[in-house]
């Protein structure tokens, strides 16, 4: 399995998770105290993938910072291939080709998309892979409202994808695109350097042409690219460390724990405040007396004063939250954002560096 390599497709704008992606790109945003991409890495890097190509069209240098010190910690090579305009979802491989296929001309690579998070079963998939002998896999999850995705049809017993259908108005099945893929090295010839789509144009003809088999991910899975998405996908999240014996130890306990809670090590928690269940607190926190947290994430160094109750938030860097602060229903704090006492938001987007005194009900308000 050596040589093995993997692409990241990291060039989207992650213009659904604004106002956090106005401070950082979306791959290194914090999810449960690591950079989101690094889960990926570290899984592709467990079953021995050794070179990790990140398709990037923006902000390289600030990534390839926050990622250098994975490489020797994963023992990986971290590249970048550079678009000069964003080619979508497949062009940027037309790209690569040179520097996918060396040193192992034959040997299938994977792709991802780089906001999922799961357990990533990727020696699982390669097998199947290798198993069909086709050109590509993708791995497809359960939903329970197929309506709102693109449905992938498929022979049960054998994975052959039959079609992909777009939003179905009625029933034809309840898997979906994973976002996690793998292919032989002949499908880059059928890639020109255009913006081009994986889901829509490639994979299409691919089926077609009886060369696309789907493989079904078990365990936890979400795409994080939205707020809601991604307060659900830390809960699943806690909720596998919980349930996995090696991992439960690195979850939070105490008196006025409700787990599954991750803290930082350096983060400092009055023990008269309440924490979870569903709660991950950043390096460097400041929680006081009576704080109440719920289902709720909290990035590095955010100071919450006494008796402030958030709940179904995402609270991002250096932020700063008063006393008696009330916040619920996917609020989003960008960067050291700062909250008066005793004030209420219900759902707001606040951009960084803002300053809130008044309450805002409107769960639509963004504040500039
Ligand atoms: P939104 O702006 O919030 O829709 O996010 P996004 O731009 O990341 O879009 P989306 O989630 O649909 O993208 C799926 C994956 O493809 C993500 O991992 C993106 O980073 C990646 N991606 C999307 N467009 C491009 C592109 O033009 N180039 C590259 N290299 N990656 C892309």
């Amino acid at each position: 399995m050596s040589n093995l390599k993997a692409v990241i497709l990291v060039g989207g704008y992650g213009t659904r998770l604004r106002p956090l992606t106005l401070s950082q790109p979306k791959p290194i945003i914090p999810f449960c105290n690591k950079p989101l991409v690094v889960y990926q890495i570290e899984a592709l890097a467990k079953i021995g993938v050794t070179t990790v190509v990140l398709a990037i069209s923006y902000k390289p240098e600030e990534m390839a910072k926050a990622l250098e010190p994975y490489e020797s910690k994963l023992s990986v090579k971290i590249k970048y291939s550079r678009e000069s305009i964003p080619l979508g979802t497949a062009g940027p491989l037309s790209l690569m080709k040179k520097l996918l296929q060396e040193d192992s001309p034959d040997s299938p690579f994977f792709v991802l998309n780089s906001d999922i998070v799961s357990e990533f079963p990727f020696s699982d998939l390669l097998k199947f892979h290798y198993a069909h002998g086709k050109e590509g896999t993708i791995m497809v999850t359960t939903v329970t409202n197929p309506s709102k995705y693109g449905v992938v049809v498929y022979d049960q017993n054998s994975g052959k994808i039959d079609k992909f259908v777009e939003k179905p108005k009625n029933y034809v099945g309840n898997k979906i695109n994973a976002g996690l893929y793998i292919f032989n090295p002949s499908i880059l010839s059928q890639i020109e350097v255009r913006p081009t789509s994986l889901e829509k144009e490639i994979f299409p003809a691919m089926a077609a042409s009886g060369q696309l088999y789907a493989m079904e991910l078990h365990g936890f899975w979400m795409d994080v690219g939205q707020p809601k998405d991604y307060l659900i996908g830390m809960s699943k999240y806690l909720s596998h460390l919980q349930e996995n014996d090696q991992e439960v130890q690195t979850l939070a306990s105490g008196p006025n724990i409700i787990g599954p809670v991750l803290i930082h090590p350096s983060a400092k928690i009055s023990p008269d405040s309440l924490i979870g269940p569903y709660v991950s607190i950043g390096p460097e926190c400041f929680i006081e007396t009576g704080v109440r947290l719920k289902h709720c994430t909290l990035m590095n160094n955010v100071h919450v004063e006494a008796h402030s109750w958030i709940k179904s938030s995402i609270i991002g860097w250096h932020c700063h939250i008063g006393k008696w602060v009330r916040m619920d229903n996917a609020t989003v704090l960008g960067m050291d954002v700062s909250i008066h006492d005793e004030v209420f938001i219900n759902g707001a987007k606040v951009l960084p560096h803002k300053c809130i005194s008044e309450s805002i009900i409107d769960p639509n308000a963004i504040i500039m």
